[in-house]
């Protein structure tokens, strides 16, 4: 496969290493300590992980009490400057009235104390709309947490995501639709293919350049405008030393509540069928080993859902669709909003915010929705 862009995954650790004399010999020396420090990291998320979706249903639900929060995202802002067909965030106006950067830091240093080095996505809203997005990704990194910066990568100034990057966060994710003017009419904004393009590349050359590890994911969300032309950016990252996230689309963010949405929207893949080929496209390049991060349960979990969205849809925005039973996603979910409100469900009112309380304190405080039976909904469709 050949590329526009340097591929780093073929560029070793040792060849990156930037510098003459004593500092090269000094980060050579470092390099198999840091690699034993990301692979323990690695092991410890994956147990971490899997010990806590364990205890949301082992023995019945009996230790559910106990889980600790996987999915964790902080939204450093819910300002943004794209325009995309299928998000109204960008229509949110006005000031912010953000915790501060000192507030964030501390939420982020009580998460490692907590949790240990767990994963934690910073995003928004474009997240680099807020100034001190790039210290904060420093300091996450600074105490061990595995950070994902989310971002557009709309940039004409790429100063803020190449200091971003200089951090070396644990992944960068952008958002990429489709590639070519496929993506600029999704994002609403023209240039917006090109200025990504530029983005991933810079992501790129300053990986091999300063022997960065920072992973580099594209995320795809499936709607009408790309069902067709989705397995490209599946190729576009083959070919580039990336991997790719695909994600249904749902009703728009920020947007009214109403459960007939797909009926109406413009997103939504009229033609089910084209949707589950599309789909079964992806499995197949999967299995090939294209480098797609989805597992090929919750891409399957996609093909019955453009069959029957009503069904399915509290699933999908709890990124549970292809589980076979569905369970409360405020057992594992955290969500701190710019203001820094603390969400564990989508649907429910905040359980704290950050300037007023420790997180680990909001977090055992919270009401048990668990126990509410609230959004169980979907699960007979999904049970075996
Ligand atoms: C809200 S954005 C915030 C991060 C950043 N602004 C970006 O677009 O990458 C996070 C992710 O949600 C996705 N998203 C937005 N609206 C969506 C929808 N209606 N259905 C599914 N995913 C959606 C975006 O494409 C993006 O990958
Ligand atoms: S998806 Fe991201 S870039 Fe698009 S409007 Fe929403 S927050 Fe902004």
């Amino acid at each position: 496969m050949t590329s526009a862009f340097a591929d780093a995954t073929s560029v070793t650790d040792a060849a990156a290493v930037p510098g003459p004399g004593a500092d090269r010999v000094a980060a050579l020396a470092r390099a198999p300590i840091d690699s034993l420090a990301r692979t323990s990291t690695r092991l410890y998320r994956r147990v971490y992980q899997a010990a806590n979706y364990r205890l949301r249903s082992v023995a019945g639900g009996r230790f559910r009490s106990a889980c600790r929060p996987v999915s964790i995202a902080l939204l450093l802002t819910e300002r943004c400057n794209a325009r995309c067909v299928h998000c109204n965030i960008w229509q949110n106006k006005g000031k912010e009235d953000s915790p501060g950067l000192e507030v964030w830091k501390t939420c982020l240093t009580d998460l490692a104390r907590w949790l240990g080095p767990v994963q934690v996505t910073l995003t928004g809203g474009e997240a680099l709309m807020q100034p001190f997005a790039p210290a904060l990704v420093a300091h996450g990194v600074s105490r061990g947490l595995a950070i994902e910066l989310l971002t557009h990568g709309y940039w004409s100034d790429p100063a803020r995501l190449e200091q971003a990057a200089l951090a070396d966060p644990w992944r960068i994710t952008m958002s990429l639709d489709g590639i070519g003017e496929i993506h600029s009419v999704v994002r609403g904004r023209p240039n917006f293919w090109e200025k990504s393009l530029a983005s991933l590349r810079m992501l790129q050359r300053l990986r091999a350049e300063r022997g960065l590890h920072y992973i580099i994911r594209l995320k795809t969300v499936l709607m009408s405008h790309n069902i067709g032309s989705a397995a490209e950016v599946a190729r576009f990252a083959a070919d580039n030393g990336m991997e790719v996230f695909y994600q249904p689309i749902d009703r728009n963010y920020n947007s009214e509540e109403d459960d007939r949405w797909f009926e109406t929207a413009p997103t939504w893949p009229r033609d089910p069928e084209i949707a589950a080929a599309a789909v079964n496209e992806l499995i197949r390049l999967k299995r090939q080993g294209y480098p797609i991060a989805n597992s090929i349960a919750q891409l399957e979990a996609m093909i019955p859902y453009f069959r029957n969205p009503m069904a399915l849809q509290a699933a999908v925005q709890g990124q549970a669709a292809h589980e076979r039973v569905q369970i409360c996603s405020a057992l594992t979910t955290l969500q701190i909003q710019a203001n820094g409100d603390v969400g564990a469900c989508h649907s429910k009112p905040p359980i704290g915010n950050i300037r007023n309380a420790g997180i680990s304190q909001i977090w055992a405080d919270r009401p048990r929705f668990w126990e509410q039976g609230c959004c169980q909904a979907g699960a007979a469709a999904l049970e075996d």
